[in-house]
């Protein structure tokens, strides 16, 4: 059984004129359009050579069969070609899964001598059409590049290939009472090379920091083939340029990472969580605010999610997990984590917390989890909230960061840009199928400012888009904010850097991409 904080307090509040009706029968299972027939402005530039039988021969002698597939091999293609999101579709016909470094290094001489374009795949949930090729680009899954290669328990250093995934690494790692210092929803498929690429932020950024920090050092094949090998155990090491930033974040662009040395955190004896429901978005700010100085080292995550994404979810769900808090009915909830090493204390705290967040009036209702299963279950309210957002069709995503007072507003600006646009009913009862937008939903990381602005969508649409772009872009940057918190800029914020880049330090994104990809085979069309 839940613990419910306050059953009294439950009052039923409702909210927003316009909150979301989603269809209860999803309608996802259609064919994913190409993104050259979706972006005709895009053209598949002509330095690059298409694949032809020699270099078939070329790869057949360095790779085994099971590290090539082709379109006639039972293995689908298409899981290598689309997008998570349903959203960009390439025209591949090549898949390489290399084994080990060295052949990725020689794929690449190769590629970079023959001018044959490369897009660099780990799990391939990426959010941004960055890990799925635009045209013919050669596929290079780090898929079969999966060994975990050392581990120090005294120092918590923690190396391993860069396909391995995200779970398996931290099954391990607790196995050794240490934990992967990042953890996000696409943990099963996701890998280390693909987080380390996008420089993936997650759930617990806020207590672990960003792996720009949590990174000791990389191994990395660069477009000509040289491999980097820095897999350092240092935390200090100040020898001039920190080179390995470069490729954190970098999208696939200028290499591959093919293995990480990563600073791990000592797991947590006692883990709780919290889920509240309050009224306004100003009641969230100053509960995190009181978190901060309450918790202190106890606080691993503050998430928030509007009534709006949990609508889509309890949708999603299909009733498969009850409600945390009877009825979805209150504006806006938030999943506070506390760990530490002492379960009485972490316990103790949190519980002194929300007798004090409620005597001030800034929860309405609340629940703490009582065992393991209730803490997960409390957690796949806010992971699962992705897939929901999908689930109806299609979903138009933005990642920014903004100012926390200005966070929420993008949600209510672009919910009124759709409904004057005519694209999305007012009324939320209205299923007016002539409107193919759903809503728009918030949620995110209230710790790291950093918002997803979500609209659920039946299907894609130029109109849509229009409608959305560059308006979300214009109004981060009038707030002074990231168009890209966490999940990068791939294909689709190629044409919109300015709005967070100032113009000598594009210039300066692209000198790099120059000079070390000087024949631009990695990853093109994307945002250099
Ligand atoms: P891919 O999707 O395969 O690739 C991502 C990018 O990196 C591409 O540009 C690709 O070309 C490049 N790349 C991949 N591997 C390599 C490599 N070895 N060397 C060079 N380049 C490479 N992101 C967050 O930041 N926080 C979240 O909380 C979060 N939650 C998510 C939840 C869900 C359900 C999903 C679907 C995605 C989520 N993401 C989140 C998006 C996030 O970017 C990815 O989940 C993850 O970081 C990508 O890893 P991947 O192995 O799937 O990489
Ligand atoms: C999340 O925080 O859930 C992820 O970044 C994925 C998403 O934005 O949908
Ligand atoms: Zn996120």
């Amino acid at each position: 059984m839940l613990k419910t904080i306050n059953q009294s307090i439950r009052t039923g509040i409702s909210f927003s004129s316009k909150g979301i009706v989603a269809r209860t029968h999803a309608t996802r299972f259609y064919s994913v359009k190409l993104t050259s027939s979706k972006y005709p402005a895009l053209k598949r530039s002509e330095v690059f050579k298409q694949l032809n039988s020699d270099d078939l021969r070329y790869f057949e002698s360095i790779l085994t069969k099971a590290e090539i597939l082709r379109p006639s091999d039972s293995e689908n293609l298409s899981l290598y070609n689309e997008d998570w999101m349903r959203k960009y579709k390439g025209q591949s016909k090549l898949v390489l899964k290399p084994k080990s470094v060295e052949k990725i290094s020689l794929i690449l001489k190769y590629c970079n001598q023959e001018k044959l374009a490369v897009v660099p795949q780990g799990g391939n949930t990426d959010l941004v059409g960055g890990s799925v090729p635009v045209f013919d680009e050669i596929i290079l899954s780090l898929n079969n590049l999966n060994k975990i290669r050392e581990f120090d328990p005294l120092t918590g250093i923690f190396k391993c290939d860069a396909g391995v995934i995200l779970e398996n690494a931290n099954t391990f790692l607790n196995k050794h009472d240490y934990m992967f210092p990042l953890d996000l929803g696409a943990k099963g498929s996701c890998q280390i090379g693909g987080c380390v690429s996008t420089n993936a932020g997650g759930l617990r950024l806020l207590r672990y920091g960003s792996l720009h920090g949590s990174v000791l050092g990389l191994e990395v094949v660069l477009p000509n083939g040289e491999i980097v090998s820095s897999m350092h155990s240092l935390r200090k090491d100040n020898t001039g340029y920190d080179l390995k930033q470069l490729f954190i974040g970098a999208e696939g662009t200028i290499g591959v990472v093919t293995g990480a040395s990563i600073l791990t955190a000592p797991n947590p004896k006692a883990v709780n969580v919290s889920f509240l429901a309050l009224e306004d978005f100003d009641k969230i700010l100053k509960l995190y605010g009181k978190a901060k100085s309450e918790l202190c080292e106890n606080l691993s995550a503050f998430e928030f999610m509007d009534k709006e994404s949990m609508t889509l979810t309890d949708i999603h769900l299909k009733g498969e997990l009850a409600f945390p808090l009877g009825e979805n009915e209150h504006p806006f909830y938030i999943l506070i984590e506390v760990s530490g090493s002492n379960k009485s204390h972490n316990d103790a705290k949190l519980e002194s917390f929300l007798e004090g967040a409620m005597e001030e009036d800034l929860i309405i209702d609340g629940t703490i989890a009582q065992d393991e299963t209730e803490l997960q279950n409390l957690w796949k309210w806010r992971e699962t909230v992705p897939e929901s957002c999908l689930s109806q069709g299609g979903v138009y995503k933005y990642d920014v960061s903004l100012p926390l007072k200005d966070l929420y507003s993008l949600v209510d600006a672009t919910n009124a840009r759709l409904i004057s646009k005519g694209l999305m009913s007012e009324n939320p009862n209205d299923k007016d199928p002539n409107k193919p937008a759903i809503g728009a939903t918030g949620y995110g990381h209230i710790g790291d400012g950093n918002l997803h602005l979500n609209i659920a969508v039946n299907e894609y649409t130029k109109e849509i888009e229009e409608a959305l772009e560059p308006f979300v872009y214009e109004f981060v940057q009038s707030k002074k904010g990231s168009i890209s918190a966490e999940h990068g800029l791939g294909l689709q914020k190629k044409n919109y850097v300015k709005y967070s880049r100032s113009p000598i330090e594009i210039q300066m994104m692209k000198d790099l991409k120059h000079h070390y990809d000087p024949n631009g085979i990695m990853n093109p069309y994307k945002y250099i």
